[in-house]
């Protein structure tokens, strides 16, 4: 009775106490350096002190969670009173399973119905001395609740101050993983974050320190696997030395409750087992895949599965011997089901042989069509992994309907948060908000409300197993290199744990905890965050024609025409008239008809399919009416030049934040937003010239095809240089750029223009294309004065000039005021090339100065 007339005094000044305490240090913190290899836990740790903290277990996972609570003392703060800004909130704190706290304080209410991986955390103070209580429905639990409860402030409605008491949390669905696509090699299949942390050289890496440290970070955020290995050629993985060195990597993330999984290939038994055939239904088969789970069980106790990718993309399958992906998927599902182990089997089966030709072939109906007609036929340990769309992580695709076509099977969500086709973390794009639209879609099947978050938790169909997979293709280079990109590993933690939270709010908690407390940091960061996928939509591919980029390469630059005309099925269909392709049941492929009956009918008819999605669906004219009122072309014309326009406002809007926050993060930002908004250019001009030529229709506000005050390189006085042809020739203004052959011209080449302008103050943007292959330098001369010089030292893909690497320098002049120019003056780039990189250039533009606009 005692300790409860305290208890309800005290219970929420308690939390009200740890937020204050952790967001005044955390400010303090904010100011020293941000590495992103610490990404959001680099914080809070020094700030809060919970007096003797103990973990009642002796698991590795609860000694995690105790050493998570510790850390600033094991840092040297031993004894004495906590460093300026610290504060003991507790006398005592005690870590462990729900079981644990009952037996060791059976006077503690633990609720009953703590469920595994839920957390509850109490305080209870007497008048002797204060407890601390951070329960767990289990081991993973008690971690789960010390993230939590470090994280409070930052992830309370702050100023509103919404804190339950006691505070109790637990995960919405049981599968919450990271696929990593690592090769043996080293290298990471669509990683755009350096070298892989796990294996090198061919064999698991000796120093998987890193490996920890990414576990901890993703147990903070509560995921609860990761799949190590690119779901391409993954047979070796199996072979005897890469289970032993496997077995390492599941003993570095194991104490942060992260479970090690593994990609298989199904034709593993043929070509590492030495067996003539991989026919899932045959005995010997069956019996080496048992075998094979057993050796590796014997070294991985705890491995949480196999992922598998069969009959896609070149991956061998079961379609082999005429088997379905059930048989496959059964196959690994009985051999891993006595050691509780589930198999993700991918939904990513399509035929990329398609005949383009064919208007009612379609690749987005392969999943459906493959895997709806075998519900009810996999394994209870199976769960179907489905990417979130019928095509393949594109900026803007329907919901798959294939969450709806399932019933009596397991799903869940695969997404990335490597940004494959969303700009490859050159780019800052916040992926959550996309995400959202995909959980939150209310997909009606059986004509009630089913949201594709409540499918994949397992609840609309009652499903035991669900949950989200996020492909992230970490890697040595501050993760996922970029910065701002951890927002997007961070988010997929987030809505795995609570698909509910808003895309919004975790923008604030993940700038909070990482960039800096102060209210106009975090209203900006998450300002910019909210605002970067449309934009990127917007320079891309908009009104669902999906991105727009070299679909047989890169993923990365603008080239419209490689979707078309070949068997990959992501064509949008353009032609003089008009755009998008046809998915309708009553004169298309027939993929709207894959839909539960309310959204097979919205999206039957131009007229009520959201303009978003209008060309994903629909094959219609370019002068068709948007439910805006605007023509589809003119819709195109706009948002490119809207889409340019918001990228350019990331930079400003980064400048603000000057002098509030590290200076290290503010350049390397300020020129990863400056080199996106030149790529947005990029985008924005090949796109509109190419459906001005395409169409024939002018821009209603005539600014496609007319570039005032740009002078193109093939137009100008050449020394060495050469005129080019660029392909494709939208990525190049005009369709042509010149450049510098080092044999022809080994001192190198220039190309100058005499100004015919008004005399004012301008900037001077040189666009030119940086190769891979060598470093060309660059120099921009006004009669004869060196005002700029620069290296073309970015890593960016392709060995020819296009799309991809086309790259815009703006010259500012002496503290940004412009260069003074006047008729008549000769303006001239010199380009010395490097290696295999040439100096190509493509144009000058001359604009009235940013400080005098
Ligand atoms: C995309 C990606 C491939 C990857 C594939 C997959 O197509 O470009 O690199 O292998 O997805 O998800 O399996």
């Amino acid at each position: 009775m005692r300790n409860r007339r305290v208890l309800q005094s005290g219970k929420i000044d308690f939390f009200k106490a740890i937020a204050c305490t952790v967001l005044f240090a955390a400010g303090a913190v904010a100011a020293r350096a941000q590495t992103a290899d610490q990404a959001w836990l680099h914080q809070p740790s020094h700030a809060v002190f919970f007096g003797r903290v103990t973990a009642l277990g002796s698991g590795p996972i609860e000694q995690s969670a105790a050493q998570e609570l510790t850390r600033s003392l094991s840092r040297g703060n031993v004894t004495g009173p906590p460093p300026t800004g610290g504060r003991h909130l507790t006398d005592r704190t005690i870590v462990g399973t729900a079981q644990e706290v009952r037996k060791a304080y059976p006077d503690v209410p633990v609720p009953v119905d703590l469920e595994p991986e839920g957390y509850w955390i109490y305080w209870n103070r007497s008048y002797e001395s204060s407890l601390l209580v951070i329960a767990g429905g289990d081991e993973r639990g008690a971690l789960y609740g010390v993230f939590a409860l470090l994280h409070l402030p930052y992830t309370a409605e702050m100023g509103k101050l919404k804190i339950e008491y006691p505070l109790r949390g637990r995960p919405a669905m049981p599968i919450r993983w990271t696929d990593e696509w690592d090769n043996a090699n080293g290298t990471i299949e669509r990683g755009y974050g350096g070298p892989s942390i796990f294996f090198e050289g061919g064999k698991v890496r000796d120093d998987l320190s890193a490996v920890g440290e990414y576990a901890r970070l993703l147990a903070s955020v509560g995921i609860n696997g990761c799949n190590v290995n690119n779901v391409n050629g993954a047979s070796l993985f199996l072979t005897s030395d890469w289970i032993r060195g496997l077995a390492r990597i599941a003993d570095a993330m194991r104490p942060w409750g992260v479970r090690l999984a593994i990609s298989v290939d199904i034709a593993s038994p043929q070509k590492i087992g030495g067996l003539k055939t991989f026919d899932p239904l045959d005995p010997a088969v069956q019996a080496w895949w048992t075998a094979k789970v057993d050796e590796i069980y014997a070294q991985i106790p705890d491995l949480a599965g196999f992922t598998v990718k069969a009959d896609s993309e070149g991956q061998a399958g079961p379609a082999s011997y005429g088997r379905s992906p059930a048989d496959a998927a059964n196959l690994l599902a009985h051999a891993l089901a006595p050691h509780g182990a589930v198999v993700l089997y991918r939904a990513f089966v399509y035929n990329n042989h398609l005949d383009s030709n064919d208007l009612k072939a379609d690749r987005a109906r392969a999943a459906y069509d493959i895997f709806h007609p075998l519900d009810g036929k996999f394994a209870a340990n199976v769960i179907v992994q489905i990417k979130y769309g019928p095509i393949d992580f594109q900026a803007r695709e329907p919901v798959s309907p294939l969450f709806a076509g399932l019933e009596k099977t397991n799903s869940a969500m695969e997404l990335q948060i490597t940004q494959e086709y969303t700009g490859q973390q050159r780019h800052l794009v916040y992926l959550a908000p996309l995400w959202k639209q995909m959980l939150d879609f209310d997909l009606h099947a059986e004509n009630r409300s089913t949201p594709v978050k409540e499918i994949i938790a397992g609840k609309s169909f009652k499903r035991p197993l669900g949950g989200m997979i996020g492909v992230s293709c970490v890697g040595r280079d501050g993760w996922l290199g970029s910065p701002l990109a951890m927002a997007n590993l961070y988010a997929f933690g987030r809505l795995a744990w609570d698909p509910n939270l808003p895309a919004e709010q975790i923008a604030e908690e993940w700038t909070r905890q990482t960039i800096g407390v102060d209210e106009q940091v975090v209203a900006t960061v998450t300002k910019m965050l909210m605002q970067s996928w449309p934009a990127y939509e917007h320079y891309t591919g908009p009104l669902g024609t999906q991105t727009l980029t070299d679909i047989t390469g890169s993923h990365y630059g603008p080239n419209i025409e490689s979707s078309e005309r070949n068997g990959w099925g992501q064509w949008h269909r353009d032609d003089a008239k008009g755009i998008g392709m046809d998915r309708s049941v009553a004169t298309g492929t027939g993929f709207a008809g894959q839909y539960p009956p309310e959204a097979a009918k919205m999206y039957e008819s131009p007229a009520t399919t959201p303009d978003n999605l209008l060309l994903f669906f629909h094959h219609v004219p370019y002068t068709w009416k948007l439910h805006s009122g605007e023509t589809v072309i003119q819709y195109f014309y706009d948002s490119h030049y809207q889409g340019a326009d918001e990228a350019a406002q990331l930079v400003a809007e980064w400048k603000t934040l000057k002098a509030m926050v590290d200076p290290g993060l503010y350049d390397d930002e300020l020129a990863r937003l400056e080199f996106q908004a030149g790529h947005a250019i990029v985008w924005r001009d090949a796109i509109v010239q190419y459906f001005l030529k395409e169409s024939g229709i002018p821009d209603a506000k005539g600014r496609a095809g007319h570039y005032p005050g740009r002078l193109e390189a093939e137009d100008s006085r050449l020394s060495g240089y050469k005129v080019i042809d660029v392909t494709p020739w939208e990525d190049a203004s005009g369709g042509k750029a010149v450049t510098c052959d080092a044999g022809s011209a080994p001192k190198g080449c220039s190309a100058e223009w005499t100004y015919t302008g008004n005399a004012g103050r301008f900037d001077i943007a040189v666009q030119y294309f940086d190769l891979q292959g060598g470093v060309a330098h660059f120099a921009l001369n006004v009669n004869g004065k060196a005002i700029a010089t620069w290296a073309a030292d970015a890593k960016l893909p392709s060995r020819r000039p296009n799309g991809d690497n086309s790259t815009r320098f703006t010259a500012r002049g002496l503290e940004g005021r412009g260069i003074q120019l006047k008729p008549g003056d000769v303006l001239r780039v010199d380009g010395a090339p490097d290696a295999s990189d040439p100096a190509a250039l493509d144009y000058i533009e001359i604009v009235p100065a940013a400080s005098s606009r």
